[in-house]
């Protein structure tokens, strides 16, 4: 399985460090050959600080996209127009695309998953919601037998981060932000973390998994952190609430509801306590009850965990389609060796 990964910044160049570095392990658990054959970016020096191997770095993504040789293109360029441009011809060759781009997703996820059905390949996206919690799989397989009555939770790592920080430390906002830029949490843009949008985008995903449909952006209510001041904090906290940035779907039937805001959040409730960089996600089905998923939900490491698990998790569905069998994922001897029971 030959893959090739487009865009080497905080996620990109994670997840060709993790390809590189577990790659015996990511064999082991296909009974095949996984290889980072290409990684693209335009910027020469990425190639440097992540030690990548001249034969892998290019400058040149038209290497990747549409080579046949390319069996799973990764895209962590971000942004609109290219990646757009990239995804859907890559899906057009018939090539298997795992993206991180929840803006992408939200705004044209019915073209890109029309294509990848027209041309009978497919597009995974974990990565694109809530950082490293495999909260795509859990709301998809996990909990298919269950109508999603409601989702609700802290799908921002960045804006988490920085209200954590602005209550703990009564830290300023602007400084808190360059701060979380600086780890990798922040958005090329980030104002869409700090208005609301990257979290209404990851809502939207999660309102698709639901509906099986993509809502509009516009119809969903998007309000952001950066009009809260410590003041504002303050006076929560007095009063026995945490501020919080929720992203809330509720399933109405007839009718999806699903908006993102500030709001107060009880001392003693489960999600007043998920701090930092932390995502967590309330989930209420039918059958199951509730359900909560709790993580990072940004940064390199988390993020390119997720990436991963979805270029493996592709490489098996083509070894399943071209040899009929592959061992069961989670089986590897690796995973097992060094416990004792
Ligand atoms: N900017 C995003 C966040 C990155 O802070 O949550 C992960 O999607």
């Amino acid at each position: 399985m030959k893959v090739g990964l487009l865009g080497l910044g905080t996620v990109g160049g994670g997840t060709a460090q993790l390809l590189l570095e577990k790659k015996e392990h990511f064999e082991e658990l296909l009974g095949a050959e996984l290889e980072l054959t290409l990684a693209a970016d335009l910027d020469a020096s990425q190639k440097e600080s992540l030690g990548l191997d001249d034969r892998i770095f290019t400058q040149d993504a038209s290497r990747i996209v549409g080579n046949p040789e390319i069996d799973i293109v990764v895209e962590t360029i971000g942004g609109m127009k290219v990646a757009k441009d990239f995804m859907l011809e890559a899906l057009s060759a018939g090539q298997q695309v795992v993206t991180a781009n929840k803006a992408l997703l939200a705004t044209h996820g019915r073209e890109i998953h029309a294509t990848a059905k027209a041309n009978q390949t497919s597009v995974a996206f974990e990565a694109a919601v809530g950082g490293g919690i495999p909260l795509i799989r859990s709301i998809r397989e996990g909990l298919l037998a269950n109508r999603i009555e409601s989702c609700m939770g802290i799908l921002n790592g960045t804006s988490n981060f920085i209200l954590t920080r602005m209550t703990q430390d009564n830290a300023p906002f602007e400084e808190v932000l360059a701060l979380a830029q600086k780890k990798g949490y922040a958005e090329q843009d980030p104002t869409f973390d700090v208005e609301g949008v990257d979290a209404a985008h990851k809502l939207a995903i999660i309102t698709s998994l639901v509906t099986g449909d993509y809502p509009s952006l516009e119809d969903i209510h998007m309000e952001g952190i950066s009009k809260i001041t410590p003041l504002d904090i303050q006076f929560a906290n007095e009063f026995g609430f945490t501020v919080k940035l929720l992203a809330i779907m509720k399933n109405k039937g007839q009718k999806v509801q699903a908006r993102v805001h500030p709001a107060l959040v009880p001392h003693d409730h489960v999600l007043a306590s998920v701090d930092g960089a932390f995502n967590a996600l309330h989930i209420t089905g039918d059958w199951v009850g509730d359900v909560l998923l709790y993580g990072l939900g940004a940064g390199r490491e988390a993020t390119a965990s997720a990436v991963v698990a979805d270029v493996v998790d592709l490489a098996r569905d083509l070894l399943v389609k071209s040899r009929g069998r592959v061992p069961a994922l989670g089986l590897a001897k690796s995973r097992g060796e060094h416990l004792e029971l």
